[in-house]
């Protein structure tokens, strides 16, 4: 009788064991989410920069526009399919029309646009945090550097076929006019936890290798 009782507190024990193992907290940490935070926005800065180049290389900058146009928003989607992140790239004086900078991301860039800064800045907020739900932003600035200013510099210095380009896809286009080192704009990132919180493990641990 009395193993019986050990027993069935033995199991009850377990079990409770068990669950506390699956209501563990989210392990939302603001630090390695942050972490993974860079790793994306350091991967399509790489790869954006290596199509950008590779095409600047093979055609001169008007060339260039078509594979920008095409890859940019490819690759942002792209990262954005992993679960719980969402990446984007905002500016004050956008050239893709299709993308409007919400307030957090307006606040942000024109906090960057109105002070100087040698390196590139980050901002962060955790936006909402309902206990099982967290919605936290992450946004670093991008500077004008000098293979940017083939498109986004003085256009009295763009060739007649690379205005004619920009004045066809982009009408609208305000990003020019920019300097070297000034703020272009930056990557926005959206990570909603716990959707994310495998990508995020994945992301450290991959590059912890
Ligand atoms: C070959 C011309 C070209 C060069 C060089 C270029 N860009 Fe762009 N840039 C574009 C085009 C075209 C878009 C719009 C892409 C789209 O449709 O999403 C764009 C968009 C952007 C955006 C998104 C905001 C917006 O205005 O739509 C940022 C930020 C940006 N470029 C930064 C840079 C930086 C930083 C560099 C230098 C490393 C650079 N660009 C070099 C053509 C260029």
């Amino acid at each position: 009788m009395k193993r019986g009782i050990v027993i069935v507190v033995a199991v009850l024990f377990a079990a409770g064991c068990i669950q506390r193992i699956e209501r563990k907290p989210d392990g939302f940490d603001e630090k390695k989410v942050s972490a993974a935070c860079e790793l994306i926005i350091a991967g399509f800065q790489k790869e954006l920069t290596g199509e950008l180049v590779k095409a600047m290389t093979e055609g001169g900058p008007e060339k260039a526009i078509a594979v920008c146009a095409v890859k940019a928003p490819e690759i942002a989607d792209r990262y954005s399919q992993l679960p719980g992140i969402d990446i984007r790239r905002v500016s004050l004086q956008m050239r893709n029309p299709d993308i409007v900078p919400d307030r957090y991301e307006l606040s942000v860039l024109s906090q960057f646009a109105t002070t100087s800064h040698d390196e590139a800045r980050i901002a962060s907020v955790l936006a909402r945090d309902s206990g099982d739900v967290k919605r936290f932003r992450y946004i670093k600035e991008i500077k004008t550097g000098q293979l940017c200013l083939r498109c986004h510099g003085d256009p009295g210095a763009f060739s007649l076929a690379l205005k004619k380009t920009l004045k066809e896809k982009y009408p609208g286009d305000r990003a020019v006019g920019y300097r070297l080192d000034a703020s272009r704009g930056a990557y926005s990132v959206t990570v909603i936890y716990p959707d994310a919180q495998a990508t995020v493990t994945r992301l450290l641990t991959e590059n912890a290798r």
